[in-house]
């Protein structure tokens, strides 16, 4: 979107300005009090669902929301009974479902499919899960649940558990609690740690300050894991902080902050399984157990979670117990009911069948950090599950620069980084190892970046041999 109107597709949550979200769950809050008298308000609409990944909650509250409506949807849940088995590309696949249908939802594994489906389709596109990049609508859903818990967005607290490195659930909800101003605790599995690139957005797009900090009663959590664990390393949590200046600002370099959750506010604890099947079964390669942090009643039964809620995208494995499911603090089961009215509104909102609100109207989104840059010729994405490589005829290769933490370029589909090894500057001679590109005066517009040294060879450039400085050398000038 471009930041200055309502958005024509979802594909991440940073499509939506904080106001429209709170658009989105006001709306589902109006569903909930009376359904009924939302029947009729998608009469003669089509939704067409692509679920071209395993879904249950996800397809299955799309399609009843739409119902719901009044609306009507045409689906394909397989990719084998589609003319995708005989080769077609997922842009065919989206502009002929898009001449069926008023909108399109689409599940897909690559990375960044969603995007790619927006740019093709002549109809809206929402995402519902492409690959392990986003989820926004289970975002949406999950903030519903935080607000009817809390009664606000603002401030809350949050430990977010398990595989956070290929949960796109965890991704998309994150960035979101951070726009709100969220306390956020990462408590992960051994080995599948926060990924460095929604590290380095939160620190550079969202300027969110991350601790690592030792995770203090939440320990528990891991119950006897960490101890039958081969490495039985502690796992640190991290921690970021809505407060500025920073923790590590009143703490000696290197301390670790011990995370207080006696201080009565209360928090909420989401969990996540094991991501398998995209890779994050590392078990057997490893050789080592890992130490996965587990809900039972037995993890639960400290005074420190006392007044806690549990939540839970689900499907669950064994990281959140049915010993749990009667308890109090368990709002997993109302979190995916919560999914049919929150995309009863979002269908709504996004067909134009009901007004946003006049603030979502002339608000810009946030995500606008970094600088998109034209020339990136001999930059590749390397995510092999991104639609960049899987569909590359399709694809344009887009990106985004950021300076810092190190030269990095950002995937405009997957949203993974790149870096490149080198680079040249205007009518240079040479290239340089990246590391030596310092200068804040030098623009990234200007410059040549190369993934790949065979790159720079084919255009004559040479090594340098001395340090990049920031006037360009006589001889580099006179090439
Ligand atoms: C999640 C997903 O598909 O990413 N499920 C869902 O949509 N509720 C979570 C998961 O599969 O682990």
């Amino acid at each position: 979107m471009d930041g200055n109107s309502t958005p024509t597709s979802i594909v991440t949550i940073d499509d939506l300005t904080n106001s429209q979200i709170e658009d989105v769950l006001d709306l589902a809050a109006e569903i909930d009090r009376d359904r009924d008298a939302f029947y009729g308000v998608a009469s003669r609409r089509i939704m067409a669902s692509l679920f071209l990944e395993p879904s249950t909650r996800t397809r299955g509250s799309f399609e009843s929301a739409m119902n719901r409506l009044g609306g009507r949807t045409i689906t394909t849940t397989d990719a084998r009974s589609s003319s995708m088995a005989k080769g077609e590309s997922l842009a065919d696949t989206v502009r002929i479902w898009s001449g069926y249908a008023d909108l399109l939802v689409i599940r897909h594994p690559w990375e960044g499919a969603a995007r790619l489906a927006a740019e093709y389709s002549d109809v809206p596109v929402i995402n519902a899960g492409d690959g392990g990049h986003e989820h926004p609508t289970q975002t949406l859903l999950d903030l519903y649940t935080l607000r009817n818990e809390y009664k606000t967005l603002e401030g809350l607290r949050i430990a977010i558990c398990g595989d956070l490195k290929n949960s796109r659930t965890v991704h998309s909800l994150v960035y979101a609690l951070i726009r709100f101003g969220a306390e956020i605790i990462f408590v992960p599995a051994q080995g599948l740690e926060l990924p460095d690139h929604v590290r380095n957005k939160m620190e550079t797009v969202y300027d969110r300050r991350i601790e690592r900090v030792d995770p203090g009663a939440l320990q528990a959590l891991y119950g006897a894991d960490l101890g039958e664990a081969e490495n039985a390393a502690k796992v640190d949590a991290l921690y970021i902080t809505p407060s500025q200046p920073h923790l590590r600002a009143m703490y000696e370099e290197g301390a670790k902050i011990e995370i207080q959750l006696q201080d009565g506010r209360p928090l909420a604890i989401y969990v996540t399984r094991q991501q398998v099947e995209r890779g994050s079964d590392l078990s057997e390669e490893s050789g080592a157990a890992r130490a996965y942090p587990r809900i039972n009643a037995s993890t639960m039964s400290g005074s420190d979670f006392s007044k806690s809620i549990i939540m839970h995208p689900l499907p669950r494995v064994d990281e959140l117990s049915p010993d749990m499911d009667s308890d109090h603090r368990s709002k997993y089961f109302v979190q995916a009911r919560n999914g049919v009215p929150v995309r009863m509104a979002l269908i709504s909102l996004i067909l134009g069948l009901k007004p946003w609100g006049a603030r979502s109207m002339a608000q810009p989104s946030s995500a606008t950090a970094g600088q998109v840059i034209p020339q990136t010729d001999y930059i590749r994405c390397a995510t092999p599950d991104c639609v960049t490589q899987k569909e590359a005829q399709n694809a344009r290769a887009e990106f985004t620069f950021f300076r810092q933490p190190v030269v990095r370029f950002v995937c405009a589909y997957c949203e993974r980084e790149v870096k490149p090894g080198y680079f040249a500057r205007p009518r240079g001679a040479v290239y340089y190892p990246i590391d030596q590109f310092l200068y804040p005066s030098w623009d990234a517009s200007d410059s040549l970046f190369f993934t790949d040294v065979n790159d720079a060879e084919a255009l004559g450039l040479r090594p340098a041999l001395i340090a990049a400085r920031a006037e360009p050398l006589a001889v580099e000038v006179t090439r």
